[in-house]
Parts: C-alpha cells; sequence; structure tokens
C-alpha cells in the first residue's frame, strides 16, 4: 500500500523530499476525511495544488513563514475548544497521551499537521520539480520549508485554541520552557486572551521529586503568560503516572493530569 502510517520517519532514510511525496500527502487526506466524515467539504487534490505551490521553484533556503498563507487558508477544519494539546520536547508522551484519552488534540491530530507529520520536501529556484537529492535539514537554513510549514501551521493552530488548553512540557530538561521553541516562539505569542480561559501547564517529571514548576525557567514562561492576561497553573506530574493514564485511560477524560 502507498499509505504511510504515522510515525514512519520517512526523512531518516531520504536526504532529499519524501519518495512519493504527492501520494503520501493526498492518501493521509483521503484517509483523514474517511475517518472524519465532517471533514468532507476538503479537496485533497486542491490542498496538494495549494501546498506544492507555497514551496515549489523557491530556494529550499528561503521558504518564508508566510508563502503557507494561502495553503493553510485551503485547509477548513474546526478545532473545538477545550480539546487543544501544545507541548515542547515531549513529543511521544503528548501524542500518546492524546491518543489514549481521545480527550485532547494535538496539531498532528488535525488534518494539516496529520499530512506532513515526518515528512521532508523541498524544491529547486527556477524549476517545478520537487528536490529528491538533498533538501536542507531542520538547522541547516531557517527559512527551510518545512520549518516555515510547522512554524505557520503552528501559529494557525494556537490562533484557534478557545477554553482550556493544555501544554505538556519535559521536566527532565534544564529548560522545559524554551524561548527559541515552536511553542516558546509561535504559540504562546499567538494565544488570544478574549478567547483562551485557562491553561494548564503541566510538566512531565522523570524524577520523582522534580519541582520543574519552581524552576527559572517555568517562571520565565509565567511572566509572559501574566502579560498576555492569560490565566494559568502549573503541575509537575510524574511521568510513571502519565504512562498509567496512556495504559489505562479513563474514556473520554483527562482527569488523570488534573
Ligand atoms: N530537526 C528536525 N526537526 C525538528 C528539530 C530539529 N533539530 N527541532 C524540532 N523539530 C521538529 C520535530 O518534528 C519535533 O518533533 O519540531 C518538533 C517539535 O520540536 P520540539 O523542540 O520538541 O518542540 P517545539 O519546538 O516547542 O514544537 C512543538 O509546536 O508544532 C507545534 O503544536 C505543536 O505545541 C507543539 C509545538
Amino acid at each position: 500500500s502507498m499509505s504511510v502510517q504515522l510515525g514512519d520517519n520517512t526523512q531518516t532514510t531520504t536526504k532529499g523530499t519524501t519518495t512519493n511525496l504527492k501520494t503520501v500527502v493526498i492518501e493521509r487526506c483521503r484517509d483523514y476525511i474517511r475517518t472524519f466524515p465532517q471533514m468532507s467539504s476538503n479537496n485533497c487534490d486542491a490542498i496538494w495544488e495549494a501546498f506544492q505551490n507555497s514551496f515549489l521553484g523557491k530556494d529550499p533556503c528561503n521558504v518564508k513563514v508566510e508563502d503557507y498563507d494561502l495553503f493553510i487558508t485551503t485547509v477548513q477544519q474546526d478545532i473545538p475548544c477545550n480539546k487543544s494539546l501544545f507541548w515542547s520536547k515531549t513529543s511521544q508522551i503528548a501524542h500518546d497521551f492524546a491518543k489514549a484519552t481521545k480527550c485532547l488534540m494535538t496539531l498532528e491530530d488535525t488534518l494539516l499537521g496529520y499530512m506532513m507529520d515526518g515528512l521532508k520536501w523541498c524544491g529547486k529556484q527556477h524549476s517545478k520539480e520537487l528536490n529528491y537529492t538533498s533538501c536542507p535539514g531542520w538547522v541547516e537554513c531557517e527559512l527551510n520549508p518545512v520549518r516555515s510549514f510547522w512554524r505557520r501551521a503552528s501559529a494557525h493552530f494556537a490562533e484557534l485554541a478557545c477554553g482550556n488548553v493544555m501544554v505538556m512540557l519535559n521536566g527532565s530538561i534544564d529548560t522545559p520552557f524554551n524561548k527559541q521553541s515552536i511553542f516558546g516562539s509561535v504559540e504562546i505569542k499567538r494565544f488570544d486572551s478574549e478567547k483562551i480561559n485557562y491553561i494548564s501547564i503541566r510538566v512531565i517529571d522523570s524524577l520523582q521529586d522534580r519541582v520543574s514548576c519552581n524552576s527559572m525557567s517555568l517562571e520565565d514562561l509565567g511572566k509572559i503568560l501574566k502579560n498576555a492576561s492569560l490565566n494559568f497553573d502549573c503541575k509537575d506530574i510524574d511521568k510513571s503516572e502519565v504512562e498509567r493514564c496512556i495504559n489505562d485511560p479513563i474514556p473520554h477524560s483527562c482527569d488523570c493530569v488534573n
């Protein structure tokens, strides 16, 4: 089958654009719409066209975040209030938690994120072709097509957030809140205090008795949120406790980490 499941790390096997990128993206789009029939106003062929128009023909180190603006508007999806889960350096556990509890959705659970998760792509200047030979890495140049896409999609996801939202941070590192991360540099700036009621910050600790919520890093985050008039609380949660929620989920409930 041509379909690639979430979690396949296609980018480790190729230095250029993911093999069969067009087929993979369109198949994932159709797969998503089959699973969520309320999404059927979306046209996967039109979505692919808008996507490739964002970066084809451009220098792969000069694809701007705004180059995806039109593509973002091509994808129609309502994100319900009280469902959004943000994360930073907690990819695995945050996605496992969202999947198991079914009460929250990450960017990768939306159509935009689902289509592009784990994929790599770039074009070439003055050419209408995809570059299957080599694409810049995440840090090689800032304005690479993959990074600019995730920054644009993340900004959009954060702008849509409403009601009570959750953030899962990593308490095993010195800076659970990193101002340079996509969460710290893109998403918190897009949170709208008129729409967001409350932000539950959960710092996932692998060592017992960690008090990451009292760390300087979390103090920085607290200041930023207060200045933006955003209400929040912070709790340190043992990784083992979250793993218990994942393995034995209370149906349709996020109470596990509250
Ligand atoms: N190389 C390749 N990919 C990277 C790199 C890198 N050096 N750094 C980050 N990424 C990509 C990976 O796909 C990684 O899983 O960005 C993802 C998130 O990186 P983190 O540093 O763990 O977290 P953060 O930058 O805060 O981004 C996560 O942004 O996409 C949104 O809603 C999402 O809240 C989430 C946040």
